[in-house]
């Protein structure tokens, strides 16, 4: 049984409470925020105690944490966890500068601890059945990835002021999908962004319509087009191309009915938003961070895959703003 303390009771820390309550062989211990009704509310609906993330991390009675707070809360958190010897679930991105993180892998990696960069999408049970037949070698070899994630609307203006921007802030998820489908690093990234869903975003400094290619040592390529708006829900969609075929996960409707009429074919539109059309993804990926630790093994997406994200993401950001392909 893996004892769990949850530090940040908002969108992401909810939906990790309801993993751990829906897994055999975890229990959430307690629950922290920085806002005591938050977790209040949090810890009435679970049966957990309320602690400060500071008691959390110092408890005797937790194995775990999950990191669920504000991003620039994570780096003194991760080290506070680290100090106590707690396995660790952080949400991405897991800080805003690469070599913080770095600075943080280096500290993980001499303690030994788990650790688990929350990349959910690698979890969805669609992407990761393409992951897993690219490795089984279905379509051959692979030669060109395509990512197409749209948010349904953009986040209000002071998120996007404090967000790091569209490639730290939303792409990041599609950095990691796109290491995790070509199994291989890119060496070369190319950006074009533009703010074209609401001029307030780039007065910001940020685009919220942004298109990135990505290119491996050995040629293959990853195509990613990120909007901060698709009139018809959330947009997720991933194609692998390869020397065989062709692998293709295609968006989750709010129902299955197709209406047929002679003006055309006309379906649902997409789920909503993240909570819903990862919900398969955020259990799995708590029950193989659970199932890790209990066994011993490293949980993956580790702290390295959450560098290399950045890495892409910063490299993304400086090739916007040079015109000019840029190596991570
Ligand atoms: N993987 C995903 O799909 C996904 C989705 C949403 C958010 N996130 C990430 O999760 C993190 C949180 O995002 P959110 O949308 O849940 O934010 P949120 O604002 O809804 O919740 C964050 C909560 O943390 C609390 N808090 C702040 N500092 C704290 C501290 N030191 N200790 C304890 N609690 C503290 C806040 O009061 C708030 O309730 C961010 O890093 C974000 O990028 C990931």
């Amino acid at each position: 049984m893996l004892k769990i303390g949850i530090l940040g009771c908002g969108r992401i820390g909810q939906v990790h409470a309801r993993s751990i309550r829906n897994l055999d062989d975890a229990r959430l211990i307690a629950v922290a925020d920085a806002v005591a009704p938050a977790a209040e509310a949090l810890a009435a609906k679970t049966g957990a105690q309320v602690r400060t993330s500071d008691e959390i991390i110092a408890s005797h009675d937790i194995d775990a944490v999950v990191i669920g707070t504000p991003t620039d809360t994570h780096y003194d958190l991760i080290h506070g966890a680290i100090a106590a010897g707690k396995a660790i679930f952080c949400e991405k991105p897991v800080d805003m500068s690469a070599d913080r993180i770095r600075d943080c892998a280096k500290a993980v990696g001499a303690a030994g601890v788990p650790f688990l960069t929350g990349f959910n999408r690698r979890f969805d049970p669609g992407f990761a059945d393409i992951e897993a037949r690219i490795r089984e070698g279905e379509i051959g070899e692979v030669e060109i990835v395509t990512i197409l994630s749209r948010d349904p609307s953009p986040p209000p203006l002071s998120y996007i002021r404090s967000s790091g921007g569209l490639f730290r802030d939303m792409m990041i998820h599609d950095f990691d999908m796109a290491r995790f489908l070509l199994a291989e690093d890119p060496v070369q990234v190319f950006a074009v962004g533009s703010a074209l869903v609401d001029p307030e975003i780039g007065k910001a400094g940020d685009v919220d319509t942004a298109a990135v290619t990505l290119t491996t040592a050995s040629g293959r390529i990853c195509q990613i087009s990120n909007s901060r708006r698709a009139t018809y829900g959330y947009d997720q969609r991933v194609e692998v191309h390869g020397a065989r075929g062709l692998l293709r996960a295609e968006n989750h409707l709010e129902n299955s009915v197709e209406v047929a009429t002679g003006a055309g074919f006309r379906r649902a539109p997409a789920q909503n938003f993240f909570l819903e059309r990862y919900e398969a993804a955020y259990l799995a990926e708590m029950r193989h961070f659970v199932e890790a630790v209990l066994s011993g093994k490293s949980p993956k997406p580790g702290i390295e895959d959450g560098l290399r994200a950045q890495m892409l993401a910063d490299a993304a950001a400086m090739s916007l703003k040079t015109g000019l392909p840029v190596r991570p």
